[in-house]
């Protein structure tokens, strides 16, 4: 299938909100070169052409493996700073104008990297973004499900001098065996305190954690829920509660949850009533940032222009934004769609 100029043109010119992003996953293979050399790492890899060779994954783990090791460079808060800037940057190019960003804190805090200065980092350029690119942001603090809840429940402890910076928490990592139920205490007390709850589930794990994530974390997005297609039940109560999902389409293929982009239920679901949206995961391991994943999905799927707008949108009504800017970006999305139809 090849994807219409009109259509090409109307990805890159929405504006769109990115809601599953993990900032170590936009850490691209040059950036790990240059990180390593200025503080002085040893790589297993002798170039980022070679690097870049190894991501070829056969499921999540595979991936994780890689991805932890490459995470050793992040030291310093210049570091963070760094990669979260670069990030940024590209969602200019992008014209993503809203982003909602993951941090996985015990990825560097079991590497003895303070949590502040992680924080500092990653906030000092979400904060420079704002005021210079007119990009808003949220952040949203991950627990590493593959460790023990104990260890969710010290990160929560040390996140607490600091939740004026922090809006919501996640789950993220290797989810097979590591149900979301584990995690309802922590999750507790950050809903107790105001911050919203998300959490990946239905990624590779079966859609009963789908089920867990909402009913005993309450959660108010899931961050993937693509398993949602086996239980229709479970799917028409989601789509009832419009509960969004966070689709990752670039990430499934690479970590083969569908064997090829022609599979992806994302347009099936978005026809039933989901409230679906487009996101890139770990744009530096999957094969690009959003734009990327909307355009293998036009390639492969072959939606109208008026999906397109519909996924657009979505990424906004699923986003933490309040009812104003929402309003404002849906405005946007109209009149930016209506001048593009009217000269094509
Ligand atoms: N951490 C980074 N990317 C992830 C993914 N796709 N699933 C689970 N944990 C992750
Ligand atoms: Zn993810």
């Amino acid at each position: 299938m090849t994807t219409s100029q009109n259509l090409v043109e109307l990805i890159h010119k929405l504006p769109k909100a990115e809601l599953h992003l993990h900032i170590e996953g936009s850490l691209e293979p040059q950036m790990v070169f240059d990180l390593a050399e200025r503080n002085k790492v040893e790589l297993p890899y002798k170039s980022a052409g070679e690097l870049a060779r190894l991501y070829d994954f056969e499921d999540l783990q595979s991936f994780l493996d890689l991805y932890y090791q490459a995470t050793a460079v992040l030291q310093t808060e210049q570091d963070f700073y760094d990669l979260t800037w670069a990030y940024l940057k590209t969602c200019q190019t992008e014209k993503i104008v809203h982003a909602e960003i993951f941090f996985d804190p015990q990825s560097h805090t079991s590497r003895g990297i303070p949590f502040e200065v992680v924080l500092d980092g990653i906030h000092g350029a979400l904060a420079r973004a704002e005021s210079e690119l007119g990009i808003t942001s949220r952040l949203i603090m991950c627990f590493l499900r593959h460790l023990p809840a104990a260890q969710a429940l010290d990160t929560w402890k040390s996140a607490k001098p600091f939740l004026d910076r922090i809006h919501g928490v996640g789950l993220d990592s290797s989810e097979r065996d590591f149900p979301p139920r584990l995690f309802a205490d922590v999750y507790a007390l950050a809903r107790a305190e105001g911050l919203y709850a998300v959490a990946h589930a239905g990624e590779e794990g079966p859609p009963a954690y789908i089920r867990e994530a909402i009913e005993l974390l309450h959660v108010s997005r899931i961050d993937h829920g693509v398993r949602i297609t086996e239980d229709p039940d479970l799917l028409a109560q989601v789509a009832e509660r419009q509960i969004p999902l966070t689709v990752c389409p670039l990430s499934n293929t690479r970590l083969c949850v569908y064997e090829t982009m022609a599979e992806h239920p994302i347009l099936d679901l978005l026809d039933r009533g989901l409230l679906v949206t487009v996101n890139s995961d770990d744009p530096a391991y999957f094969g690009g940032y959003v734009n990327n994943n909307y355009l293998a999905l036009a390639e492969a799927l072959g939606p109208s222009a008026d999906q397109i707008v519909q996924l657009a949108k979505n990424s906004f009504k699923a986003s933490f934004l309040n009812d104003a800017a929402t309003m404002k970006w849906l405005t946007k999305i109209d009149s930016v769609a209506a001048e593009l139809s009217l000269r094509g």
